[in-house]
């Protein structure tokens, strides 16, 4: 993800979420800046129509809606905080391959976990990449709308 992205990942987002969901502009590309190691996009038919933001983080996080990122000191999870694919191109494999680049950068990084906070019903699509649900004490899982869950998978 470059800051080029920036447009696309917005009209993405807007695409995807409702408007508590939403995260602003200065959030968006603040995060990109801080993490664009870990930060992706994904093209269909030569078009962005997907991204993944992630940061290495430390199992048990959660990254607040609408928060900046902290990348930790000592990390040992790759966090997932945001992962969307623009209506038109659903279903095409888009999704998956954002999250597979994702986990090979976090095994290049040495990181023992992956985690994230499932929304919007997204459990089952997390389910079928390998992801399970986990427990965390983090208060940052109350600025999520209800249902979010927390989930966790090995990099490997
Ligand atoms: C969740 C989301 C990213 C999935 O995108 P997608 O385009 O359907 O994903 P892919 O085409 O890469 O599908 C990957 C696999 O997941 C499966 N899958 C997709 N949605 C699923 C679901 N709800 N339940 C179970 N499996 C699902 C697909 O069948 C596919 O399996 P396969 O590779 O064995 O064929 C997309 O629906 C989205 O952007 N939603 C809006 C934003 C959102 O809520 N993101 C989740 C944030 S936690």
């Amino acid at each position: 993800m470059l800051p080029a992205d920036l447009d696309a990942v917005l009209r993405i987002q807007a695409a995807c979420y409702p408007a508590v969901m939403q995260e602003p502009a200065t959030v968006v590309a603040a995060r990109m800046a801080v993490a664009c190691g870990t930060c992706l996009v994904g093209s269909h038919e030569g078009v962005v129509r997907g991204y993944l933001f992630a940061y290495p983080s430390r199992l048990g996080l959660v990254t607040e809606l609408n928060a900046p990122f902290t990348p930790a000191r000592q990390p040992d999870t790759l966090y997932l905080h945001d992962l969307a694919i623009e209506p038109c191109a659903l279903g095409c494999g888009l999704a998956r391959a954002l999250v597979d680049d994702a986990l090979r950068r976090a095994r290049a990084l040495g990181l023992a976990h992956a985690a994230l906070v499932s929304v919007q019903d997204s459990a089952g699509f997390w389910q079928a990449l390998g992801w399970r649900a986990a427990a965390t004490h983090d208060a940052g899982l109350d600025t999520y709308p209800p249902g979010a869950l927390y989930m966790v998978r090995t990099p490997a």
